[in-house]
């Protein structure tokens, strides 16, 4: 199993008996995701995208489009800018970096672009950075957007589209930018069928956050190099090794539960914890994926995230010692492909020769083992989930792993994991005060709580 659930440092905290009393809710939870009786059941669309890619003839003709396009891309630019904020970008940007490295943009690529990420903010100064990147290059733009109408997208999109038109005309534009969005609605979607671009579709029943694996994630990601087919071939394990009802059998639903548990003896925040640097992104989408789907209806774990040993020198102080109120889950990556030789120096004047004649990785599983061991003497339990490494076939796991113990969560939570009601609230006040037409009965009350 490539997702491998290590309970041993619960120990003290879950007792043995809790997890058969948890059971019958997650077979319950399991049933109602299946049989699509649950809550928010029309977008289960991401339960079976592994099969659609890999076996049904439209996804696959699909995934074949995507590669056609990312090597066009990667054939006439040297930059890519991908448009989109929450789901339309936090999943491609995260396996991007978890794969090629947190530096992929500073390294020379070997025949990829650069990739850089916009449109999920509304600060001019990093518009600003982004515009000064492509100046004199020849660049691309994949904008994305499932609604079609997100704010912070549209603008950046509508800043990019004049600036390449202006440099490549309306044909050469149209080659230049690739628009992913729902089939039918949207201005995006408009936009698109009237200028021409090439387009890729959210499919109805996949939420943003649940989207990684459409063309969504995929586009960017094979732009930048990456081996897609690996990453569905793992996905489409972790569909599998996540398809048994039986918790017991099932290390996927074991760590819902389990964090289920944890929440209920008051354990608010799961800290995702990995010792990798290129991993920082990926807990983004971690936090995405759970605090959108959970935090709800006045429940839920509050999504945090850490990457060690970098901050054991910053929140260490705290997970050690402050108020107990969370566990962490560890991600452990049993082997790496990339590592360094410590030689002995004779002079020994840093007084590390303690440390030769070994990897830099297994100085770091002692890091792992020591904190672990800190941690849970300080009273703060640990979930452990080990894998093999760290590529793309572990990552496409470790994506469908998440997803999938994400919606039990929910279920179990009792709260609908696939929407998202409370994204709305800020929208509402920005347009009003910003005087979209149809909000001013709202403008004149919030200008007064402004005061
Ligand atoms: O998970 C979600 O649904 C959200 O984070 C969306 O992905 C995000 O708000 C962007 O929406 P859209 O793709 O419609 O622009």
């Amino acid at each position: 199993m490539a997702v491998k659930i290590n309970t041993a440092f619960l120990k003290g905290f879950i007792q043995e008996n809790e997890l058969p009393l948890i059971a019958p809710f997650c077979e319950l939870a399991h049933n109602a995701l299946h049989s699509g009786d649950g809550a928010g059941s029309d977008f289960l669309g991401w339960l079976n995208l592994p099969e659609y890619y890999g076996m049904n003839p439209e996804g696959k003709a699909e995934l074949t489009r995507i590669k056609d396009a990312a090597a066009r891309i990667r054939a006439n630019s040297e930059v890519v800018i991908v448009l989109g904020i929450g789901g339309s970008y936090l999943g491609a940007r995260a396996v991007i970096e978890a794969i090629k490295g947190s530096l992929y943009n500073s390294r020379p690529q070997q025949g990829t672009p650069e990739l850089y990420f916009a449109g999920n903010s509304l600060s001019p100064a990093y518009m600003n950075e982004i515009l000064s990147l492509i100046t004199d290059r020849d660049y691309s733009v994949v904008v994305v957007s499932k609604s079609g109408t997100t704010t912070e997208t549209a603008l950046a999109f509508r800043i990019f589209k004049e600036l390449i038109e202006k440099k490549y005309g309306q044909d050469g534009a149209k080659e230049r930018i690739i628009a992913i969005t729902d089939k039918a609605r949207g201005t995006l979607k408009e936009l698109a069928d009237k200028k021409g671009y090439e387009t890729f579709v959210i499919p109805d029943d996949v939420g943003g956050r649940f989207s990684v694996l459409t063309a969504v994630g995929l586009l960017p990601i094979a732009i930048a190099g990456c081996d897609v087919d690996a990453l569905m071939a793992g996905s489409e394990a972790g569909m599998w090794a996540a398809a048994n009802p039986d918790l017991f059998e099932n290390d996927c639903y074991k760590y819902a539960a389990i964090r289920n548990l944890l929440l209920r003896k008051g354990y608010k925040i799961e800290m995702l914890v990995s010792y990798e640097n290129s991993f920082a992104m990926m807990n983004e989408w971690f936090k995405q994926l759970f605090g959108e789907s959970e935090g709800k209806d006045g429940k839920g774990l509050f999504p945090a995230s850490a990457t060690f040993s970098t901050d054991l020198h910053s929140l260490g102080q705290y997970i050690q010692d402050g108020a107990r109120m969370l566990f962490e889950t560890v991600l452990w990556f049993k082997e790496t492909d990339s590592d360094l030789f410590l030689k002995d120096e004779p002079e020994n004047l840093d007084g590390l020769n303690f440390l030769s004649g070994q990897n830099m990785s297994a100085v770091c599983e002692k890091a792992f083992q020591g904190t672990l061991l800190a941690h849970t003497e300080g009273r703060t339990p640990n979930i452990i989930l080990e894998l093999p490494k760290l590529d793309e076939f572990e990552l496409g796991h470790l994506i469908y792993f998440f997803e999938k113990s994400c919606a039990i969560s929910g279920y179990l939570l009792g709260v609908n994991p696939f929407d998202q009601p409370g994204v709305e609230s800020y929208k509402k006040n920005m347009f009003a005060l910003l005087g979209k037409p149809g909000f001013e009965a709202e403008k004149a009350e919030l200008l007064a709580k402004l005061g």
